[in-house]
């Protein structure tokens, strides 16, 4: 395994996706432990995107329970119908939040998040095993890129499951 992440230094987001891509392929394919995997990618998320928080929420005890995660601090457990992580659960499909306040039921377990985007993980039999969660400081920040960029890294991980 590389010790250190290559990040090409570029504003352009798809440049960093996919560059990224072929570390997270070679980090977490060798590696059979979930959770190990789960914190790599919210540490190369992190790393390679400067995002205020990364991290996943895992499908547990009828609850979304705090995971591996890069970022300050964050709530341990929200309920299938409260927040962002609650609704992309609850519609099985990814939630792009350009501004967070204007999002009923958002929770902000931080007040510098602006905007968000939710993505479900998937069990092979189609139920939601987690979500990932992404959080900006900045307003818009997310776009179809990082729904189409993340889609693919988190299908790494179904793999694995
Ligand atoms: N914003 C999320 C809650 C989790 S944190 O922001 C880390 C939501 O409304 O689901």
């Amino acid at each position: 395994m590389a010790e250190e992440l290559l990040v090409p230094t570029t504003t352009d987001r798809a440049t960093v996706y996919n560059a990224l891509f072929p570390q997270i392929q070679a980090l977490i394919g060798t590696e059979s432990d979930l959770i190990a995997n789960l914190a790599n990618v919210a540490a190369a998320l992190k790393e390679a995107f400067d995002f205020f928080w990364v991290g996943f929420y895992i499908v547990k005890e009828g609850q979304l329970v705090l995971g591996p995660f890069q970022g300050p601090i964050a709530c341990t457990r929200i309920a299938f119908d409260k927040g962002v992580c609650g609704a992309s659960y609850s519609q099985k499909k990814t939630l792009i939040v350009p501004d967070v306040e204007a999002f009923p039921g958002h929770i902000a377990c931080n007040s510098a998040s602006k905007s968000e985007i939710v993505l479900p993980v998937f069990h092979r039999n189609g139920t939601v095993a987690m979500v990932l969660d992404v959080d900006s400081d900045q307003l818009d920040d997310f776009s179809e890129v990082d729904a189409l960029e993340l889609g693919k890294v988190l299908r790494l991980i179904e793999r694995k499951l």
